[in-house]
Parts: structure tokens; sequence; C-alpha cells
């Protein structure tokens, strides 16, 4: 008989190892290993033949009927929107986000108002005592919604307690990092724990029917709750966005098995809670006044993610012959100093007696190269005193030749601008082929760029 042998598979990156480590030797998680059944002894000529000894499963075409997933509104439009249309029964949605950001206000205001509707949620909160939570309702005024709510952190009693009656329609847990299972060892928070209380949340989920939505805190570097583990597990991950210091939020699918990602929800912080923003142009066209000059918008990625950001420039003649300062935040030094080269030398714009900073606003950091022309664009009209228009943005890379040069991902740059409201873009010539949601400008050399932005032919 062949020896059987034990095998430990990590449960992060599937790697197999044949003794217990307490970290993965290959993608250095701690604890998860885990030992799985060792291969059965099955004779050498079976093990090698697979077509035979199975069971058969069913085949089917593409074209079968399909059942669309029941939908249950929130009767937040926003929330909806980004969701694809509302919560899918039996499944799992994960909303990320920084700590302080609003999850816990937002999912509160989609709880009640569920409620309201008839609906059973259960809202259970690991961080906040019951009468936290009760008090943050009822100053939203929804203190009359019949939300059945909870302070707790064991999966072992909240699913206990949940099972023992009718399962909710909507259960909230936030958030997961505060979760325990006693099924593991470990601290709440801790990626083994995380994970094995999200995977009895969600086998509860899925068993009954329950629309579950954890609440995730985004770590430093921007991945919920460790090694992205948790994206994986569920059916939707959506994150809330926004500066904490600003009024705006937005909601925004990352991943959704039942719908796009291409959908956003935006919302404003209010004393009342989060309001609404059904026209996001709101977001950055009335906060920016018309006649401002040295200020354009520009469509960045992070990383496949258009974010918009405003870039500042102010640019202060300077009487005497000191040396003039250049300054800048949020983008390279060595880029504007090649952007305000290129402007001197091949667009006859002067600079040299005049003090530069360029700010990009939000705490922003932008790498992009696309950020060139919208650059070019706020120091032009710093200069030249002369108002970017404010329903437009600006990008395309800038070469030493001054040329314009495309740059990746233009489609998806104009549909975030055009989704928030924004109705002119100044690209590349090469990028301005066929009109989408927005009129297109483009633009050859940055000499062009000057002189359209200077109201020259
Ligand atoms: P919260 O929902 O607790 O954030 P999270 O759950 O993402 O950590 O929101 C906290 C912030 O929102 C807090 O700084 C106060 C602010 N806030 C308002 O401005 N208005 C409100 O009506 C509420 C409830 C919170
Ligand atoms: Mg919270």
């Amino acid at each position: 008989m062949a020896k059987i042998q034990k095998r430990y598979v990590c449960q992060s990156c599937g790697s197999v190892s044949h003794r217990w480590q307490g970290q993965c030797a290959d993608c250095s998680a701690w604890n998860t290993l885990v030992e799985e059944a060792a291969a059965s002894a099955t004779p050498f000529a079976a093990k090698h033949n697979l077509q035979g000894g199975g069971r058969m499963i069913l085949m089917s075409g593409l074209d079968a009927e399909v059942a669309l997933p029941e939908r249950m509104t929130t009767g937040i439009a926003e929330f909806d929107r980004a969701l694809g249309g509302g919560f899918v029964e039996a499944s799992a949605t994960l909303i990320g986000g920084d700590p302080g950001i609003g999850k816990s206000t937002l999912l509160l205001q989609a709880a009640a108002r569920m409620a309201m509707q008839g609906k059973t949620v259960a809202y259970v909160s690991g961080e906040e005592a019951a009468d936290q939570v009760r008090l943050r309702a009822r100053r939203l005024g929804l203190g009359g919604a019949p939300v059945q709510l909870a302070s707790a952190t064991s999966t072992r009693d909240i699913l206990t307690t949940l099972s023992a009656g009718t399962p909710p329609d909507l259960l909230i847990i936030d958030s997961i990092q505060t979760m325990h299972s006693d099924l593991i060892e470990g601290a709440p928070g801790t990626v083994s724990q995380v994970r094995a209380s999200s995977q009895e949340l969600i086998r509860f989920a899925k068993e009954r029917g329950t629309a579950l939505v954890l609440v995730g805190h985004v770590t430093k570097d921007g991945s919920i709750a460790g090694p992205r583990v948790l994206e994986h597990m569920v059916d939707t991950v959506l994150a809330f966005e926004g500066e904490r210091s600003h009024q705006y939020r937005i909601l925004r699918a990352i991943k959704n098995r039942f719908g796009g990602t291409d959908e956003i929800g935006v919302f404003s912080m209010q004393t009342e809670g989060l309001a609404e923003v059904g026209n996001p142009s709101a977001l950055f066209l009335t906060q920016r006044d018309e006649g401002v000059t040295g200020a354009t918008v520009f469509p960045a990625l992070e990383g496949t993610r258009p974010v918009l950001v405003e870039i500042q420039a102010l640019v202060v003649r300077l009487a005497s012959g000191a040396t003039p300062r250049r300054a800048v935040v949020g983008w390279d030094s060595g880029r504007l100093a090649m952007i305000l080269a290129v402007l001197e030398a091949r667009c006859g714009l002067s600079f040299s007696t005049a003090e530069v900073y360029l700010n990009i606003a939000g705490g922003y950091r932008v790498q992009d190269p696309a950020a060139d022309l919208a650059v070019a664009a706020a120091l032009i009209s710093a200069l030249s005193e002369r108002p970017v228009p404010a329903d437009s943005v600006a990008f395309g890379e800038v070469a030493l030749s001054g040329e314009v040069r495309p740059v990746a991902h233009g489609p998806l740059r104009l549909k975030e601008a055009g989704k928030l409201g924004f109705e002119r873009a100044m690209v590349p010539i090469a990028m301005a082929k066929d009109d989408g949601p927005l009129r297109l400008s483009g633009f050859r050399t940055l000499g062009q760029f000057v002189d359209h932005m200077m109201g020259r032919g």
C-alpha cells in the first residue's frame, strides 16, 4: 500500500508543503498552512486514467434559460446604482473604506430605509455599543426604523441567534475585522480570523438566502483586511472613498458578480448623514468658480480606477532679479521643470522671471505622464490669467519636442469625466477621433494647445 503523506496547503496562495510551518514559505503569510486530506492510495493505473469512475455532470448551452437574481433596493438611489440595482439575496457584499469615511453611517441609513420598506434587517456592530448606534440613528432621524440591532463579535453567537428565527433579508456586519470565530485560534482582525469569520457568515447567507454586507476597514496599503482574502470570497466589492476633510464621498463597485463595475454612487456627508448627490457635476463644477485662473481638472488613474483631481498653478511675477522659486506638491518637480522648458522653448511663453507653484488638490500624488497637458493648461491659465473652462478636463503626455502624445485608458478617463458632469475634454489629436460623452478638442503640439488656451485661432 502506498504510504499516506501529510500535506499542508497555504490558504492564502495555495502552495503545498510537507510539514507545518507558522509562515508560508512562498507568500510569507502567517498561520495560513492547513492540513488537507492526503492523497489517497489510488492504484497507479487508475490515478493516470481519469476517463472513468467519476460522476456525470450536467452540461448545457450558453443560451439556456437564466433566472435573474432577485434584487432588494435600498431606497437610496446612489447606493442602488453602485450595487447594480440593489442587494442580491443569498449574496455577500463587502464595503471597504478608510476608518471614519462614513461606512457605518451609510449602512445604518440603508438598513433603516429597507426596514421601513418591510424587509427584515439585522445590524450587528462589533465596533460600537448598541446604544451608540441607537443614538446615531436618532440623530439621523431614523430612530423609529424597525432594525434589529445588536452589539456582538462572536460569529457563533451571531449565527446561533439568527438561525433560531427566520433569517433576516439583510444582515450587516460592522466590521468584519472585529469578528471572531472560535473554530480557529487568533485575535480578531488577523487574516485567518477574518477569513474564518467571513466564511461562516457567507455560508449562512448562501444557505438561508440572506443578503450579507461585510464592512471592511482598508489597511494602509489600500487592500481590505490583509492579502485581499475577502475580495475573493464575496460576490460584490464596493469601495467607499473620499477625503475625510472634504464633504464628498464616492461609492464605487470594484467587483460585481451580478452587474457591472463601472457605476459609482456619489454622496455628500452632512450633519444629518449622507445625502445623495444625484447630479455629480455639483461635485466639481459648483465648487469651482467659473472665473478662477490656474486650475484644471485631470482624469487620473489609480491602477485602473479613474479619479478626477484638480491641478492648481500659481505664477507670481517678480520685479527684482532674484532667482524665482518653483515649488511642487503632489507632482514631480523635474517634470514641472520640463513642461516649463517646453512652454518656453517651443511655445514662446516666459516663466523665467516668475515664481511657479504647482499643487495637486486633495492630497493626491500624481505620477501618470498623462497629467502633462493638464499641468500645462493650469500653467498657461495662471500665466495668461484666462480661466480654463470649468466644464472641461485635459490629459495627454508632452514630449520634449512639444508634441502632445496619446496616453493609456483615454476612453476610461473620458467616461468618468462624463459621468461626473464634465462636457469638454482637451486631448492629444490621436485620441480626439470619436466623440463619446464629451466634446473633444485634439492637439498635435503644445504650441497649438497654447493658441487654443489663449483664444488665438
Ligand atoms: P462613520 O460612519 O462612523 O465612519 P466609518 O464607519 O467608515 O468608520 O462616520 C464617521 C464620520 O462621519 C465622523 O467623523 C462624523 C461624520 N458624520 C457626519 O458628518 N454626519 C453624520 O450625520 C454622521 C452620523 C457622521
Ligand atoms: Mg464604522
